[in-house]
């Protein structure tokens, strides 16, 4: 992609010094994780949330529930982070100040370059005690050197609480709960020191999250959207650009720093 959007986006990311990198389930899609909410691909059009992502379904079936999780999260330890996550390190590290906040719960940012994005939903790295919340180790999958386990798929009796006994649940915001009050503190500051917010692949559905791109357009800073789509942001945008994550992010690090390796 050229033309002038691009040059627009590039020319306010260059002149940026506070950036905000605000994510969602739209940024992994190129890395083969599946979004929540795209037409047939989307976890959310293939299962029901309120059956998997409440914490009223993992009272009712444990066993469902924590087996889903490990069925994704060994689908994301199977996935590579794509060339959009590795120009979000590129932004970072040209600009030290730049601040990551994911709605992800996966770990492509961090194996993409960016040791510690802001989650505001969690992660399936951090599972923890349902009941005394002692957080939890993972079942030893494999060593990282060896291939990534077979895809888990049905059914899985969560691990119980060294401390307590109680069910180990996976370490994401579900349904209904209040988001980390530490990290939403932290999104909602960076949001609103910003000096430009690039929001990328989200649908700006849920809320409290989908509040960060309005917190720092509220407050006169630039926000640029890349989603092939349209999305409820559309008008708060400086600039829209209509594509993938993963061709748009690199194009867009290469726009404002022709000399940047975009990662
Ligand atoms: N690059 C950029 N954007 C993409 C791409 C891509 N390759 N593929 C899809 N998208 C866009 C879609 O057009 C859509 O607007 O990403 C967005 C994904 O939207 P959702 O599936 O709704 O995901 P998200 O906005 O992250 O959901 C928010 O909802 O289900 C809960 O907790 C879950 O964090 C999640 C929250």
């Amino acid at each position: 992609m050229t033309g002038p959007e691009l040059a627009e986006a590039g020319r306010l990311l260059a002149a940026a010094r506070r950036p905000v990198v605000f994510t969602g389930a739209g940024m992994s899609a190129e890395s083969g994780v599946p979004t929540f909410r795209d037409a047939q691909t989307g976890l959310w059009q293939r299962y029901d949330p309120q059956e998997l992502a409440t914490p009223a379904a993992f009272r009712a079936d444990p066993a469902l529930v924590w087996g889903w999780y490990e069925a994704r999260r060994h689908g994301v330890l199977r996935a590579r982070p794509n060339p959009g996550h590795r120009a979000v390190a590129a932004i970072q590290a040209r600009l030290p100040e730049t601040v990551v906040i994911t709605q992800n719960v996966d770990d492509l940012h961090e194996r993409g370059g960016v040791p510690a994005p802001v989650r505001l939903h969690g992660s399936l790295f951090a599972p923890r005690c349902s009941a005394c919340a002692r957080p939890a180790s993972l079942p030893s999958d494999l060593p990282p050197s060896a291939d990534p386990p077979e895809p888990h798929d049905g059914p899985l009796d969560p691990p119980a609480c060294g401390g307590c006994g109680a069910p180990v649940r996976p370490g994401v915001v579900w349904f209904g709960e209040a988001l980390p009050s530490a990290a939403l503190d932290a999104a909602v500051e960076a949001a609103s020191g910003c000096d430009l917010l690039l929001t990328v692949g989200t649908s700006a559905l849920v809320h409290p999250a989908a509040e960060i791109p309005l917190v720092a357009a509220r407050l006169g800073a630039p926000v640029v959207q890349v989603n092939p789509v349209p999305t409820p942001l559309d008008a708060i945008c400086a600039v829209n650009l209509r594509g993938p994550a993963g061709e748009m992010l690199p194009a867009l690090v290469r726009a404002a720093w022709p000399d940047a390796d975009a990662g």
